[in-house]
């Protein structure tokens, strides 16, 4: 079985999202969310979907020991829906190629430290950007960096809000990022 741990550090609508395409799968299993912030709703999503939840402090919590967390599980692949901080190091080193993120703009634009969120939708607005979209790529040690595995566009609406945006991305979202989670683990992409 290919093991998913689901790093969240919000709302997790992306997690209940991915844990409901995955959960009668015959090779695939959400095995647990890993979330780096007390008051994030995620908590209780997972609570509520019965998955585990590991909460830590990320100012606190080595590299080495969420590293440790993660193997005692027997995680073999890392899922960043949502996740607000870069990847320790030493969880980069053991999992080449095995962590996906995904991102509310068009990488490379609106990408890097500090965009996250409805930050990313409302300079996409202030910027007059014509499109903006999803990207999902593999992480590497600088934010929003690594391979490149998939993009999907739409056209900013007249009248668009950062608030309105953030819905038609997060739709993008729940179509795409679980296909493209499974077709990438299955070797199909
Ligand atoms: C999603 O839109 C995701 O793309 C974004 O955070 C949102 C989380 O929503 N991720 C980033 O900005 C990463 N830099 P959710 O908590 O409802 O799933």
């Amino acid at each position: 079985m290919i093991k998913l741990a689901l790093f969240a550090s919000g709302s997790g609508s992306n997690v209940e999202n991915i844990y409901e395409y995955f959960k009668n799968h015959n090779k695939i299993l959400v095995d647990s969310v890993f979330c780096n912030n007390p008051n994030a709703f995620v908590i209780d999503r997972a609570k509520n979907l019965g998955i585990d939840s590991i909460l830590f402090d990320h100012s606190k919590s080595s590299g080495i020991d969420l590293l440790n967390m993660l193997q005692k599980r027997n995680v073999s692949h890392v899922i960043l829906a949502g996740y607000i901080r870069l990847i320790p190091e030493e969880i980069i080193d053991k999992f080449q190629e095995k962590i996906i993120n995904i991102h509310p703009s068009l990488l490379p634009k609106f990408g890097g430290k500090g965009f996250y969120g409805s930050k990313v939708h409302s300079s996409v607005i202030e910027s007059k950007e014509e499109y903006s979209g999803i990207t999902i790529h593999i992480v590497n040690k600088e934010y929003d960096k690594g391979k490149i595995l998939f993009q999907e566009k739409i056209k900013i609406n007249e009248n668009e809000t950062p608030s309105t945006l953030s819905k038609r991305i997060h739709e993008l979202e729940y179509f795409y990022f679980p296909q493209i989670i499974e077709k990438f683990l299955l070797d199909k992409l």
